[in-house]
């Protein structure tokens, strides 16, 4: 298992560069206009209805690139009140997810952005937030063209960049064109060295400096090893790209899996609902795929609190208790005085449940510990990565 999905994450990389081409510009200072565009973009709150939310606002750079706010399991909307179903998963790194696609040889679905892979690329998915009505809730695109055209740096940027002329009233095709680079400029942004660091302290440990202490190398072979079984899902050794160039782990490999997590009762209690229908995930869209979500880098992971698509868990220490003992405590009713704590409710979607990677690892409290120092061990911004600059794939695909 654990050597399928290694070989088949690197085929992916490799299928990702492939498609880069060896040219594939590597976005750094100086950015380009096209880069700088949407790194305003990214922060401005005027892409919202009530000019108080921006992509920053849940995916904020101080906070591993997701929302601030880590009390709640979802992200409260432009409009205050409007929740959305899902958590708030990091934009960083993100520019590395192939397109959604098929593996035939494994027979698993691969890629995409979101928890359910449902947009191929950062430019479909940065289309999405200004007019969704429970994120930046513009009425429609052509409100938020008229929102770009007020601003003169816009204007000329999107005159030098995409030969187009912001106007407050401008044609359809005007608009969807000026819409989709408006996405497009975000998506590139994204691109860019701030979201792609590869700076953590365990870059530096890969790179040979001796930066580990002997609890985060502990939990360092537990999450490679077969007890844990971490690695299995989310890689941590270098892969190599098409122009044979190592790439630093991702910790992702793109996949798709059930993990069990339970219903969280705190998404319909702020949405005003006295529950929700079950979130299938992938398979919404796929039928077979029921309960599966994307397995989610790990990189910044202590800054991205809460854990799963459903922010069911607090603390990386709780979801690491859950893999290891998901089946072990299981509660006997819904009434259980404390599910989560001294038991855990059944899984939202029973279908598709993997049984074979997690739920009795066996772990010890100590050695639940020592996994939540290494996981510690991913957060970027110790200096200069000591790989230099690592090739980020081309927008859009
Ligand atoms: C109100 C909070 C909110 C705002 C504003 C918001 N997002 Fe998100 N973002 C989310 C949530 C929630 C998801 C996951 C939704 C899902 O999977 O169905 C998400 C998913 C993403 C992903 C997918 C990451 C991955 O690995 O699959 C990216 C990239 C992203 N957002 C970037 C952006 C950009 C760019 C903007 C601005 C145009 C933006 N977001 C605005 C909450 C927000
Ligand atoms: C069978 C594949 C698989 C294995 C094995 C696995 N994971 Fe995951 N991991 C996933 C998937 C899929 C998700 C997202 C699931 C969801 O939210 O429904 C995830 C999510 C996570 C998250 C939360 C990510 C976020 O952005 O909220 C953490 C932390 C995590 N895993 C750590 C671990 C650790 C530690 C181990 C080993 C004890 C491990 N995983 C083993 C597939 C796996």
């Amino acid at each position: 298992m654990k050597q399928r999905r290694i070989v088949m994450a690197m085929v992916l990389l490799a299928a990702v560069v492939t498609a880069a081409g060896a040219s594939a510009a590597v976005p750094q200072p100086p950015y380009t206009t096209i880069q700088l565009l949407g790194g305003a973009l990214y922060f401005d709150k005027n892409l919202s209805i009530l000019r108080n939310q921006s992509c920053a606002s849940c995916h904020l750079p101080a906070a591993g690139f997701d929302d601030p706010e880590s009390t709640l399991p979802v992200s409260e909307g432009s409009i205050a009140g409007k929740f959305g179903d899902r958590n708030a998963p990091s934009s960083a790194y993100a520019a590395f997810a192939p397109k959604f696609a098929f593996d035939d040889v494994n027979t698993v679905y691969f890629g995409g952005q979101f928890w359910d892979g449902r947009v191929d690329n950062l430019a479909q998915q940065a289309a999405g937030p200004p007019t969704n009505p429970v994120e930046m809730a513009m009425p429609t695109k052509a409100a938020v063209v008229a929102r770009l055209a007020e601003n003169p740096a816009y204007v000329l940027a999107f005159k030098k960049v995409f030969s187009i002329t912001l106007r407050k009233v401008m044609t359809d095709a005007e608009v969807l064109s000026a819409y989709n680079n408006m996405a497009l400029a975000i998506g590139e942004f994204e691109r860019t060295r701030p979201f792609n660091r590869f700076n953590s302290k365990f870059d530096f440990y890969l790179a040979g400096f001796p930066v580990l202490n002997e609890q985060e190398k502990s939990g360092l072979a537990l999450f490679n090893g077969p007890k844990a079984k971490c690695s299995q899902c989310h890689p941590s050794d270098f892969t190599f790209d098409g122009a044979n160039q190592q790439i630093p782990p991702l910790f992702t490999d793109f996949t798709y899996d059930n993990l069990g997590i339970p219903v969280n009762p705190e998404i319909a209690r702020l949405m005003g609902l006295p529950s929700l229908d079950p979130d299938l995930g992938l398979g919404k869209r796929k039928p077979g795929e029921e309960g599966k979500f994307k397995v989610m880098t790990l990189r910044n992971i202590a800054k991205t609190a809460p854990y799963g698509h459903n922010g069911y868990f607090k603390t990386l220490k709780d979801i690491v208790h859950f893999y290891n003992t998901r089946d072990v405590k299981q509660c006997s009713s819904v009434t259980d005085p404390q599910p989560g704590v001294n038991c855990w409710p059944a899984p939202e979607v029973i279908e598709n449940l993997n049984q074979a990677e997690l739920g009795n690892l066996g772990l010890s409290p100590a050695e639940e510990a020592d996994l939540v120092a290494f996981l510690m061990t991913l957060t970027d911004g110790i200096g200069p990565s000591p790989f230099g600059l690592v090739a980020v794939p081309p927008m859009p695909w």
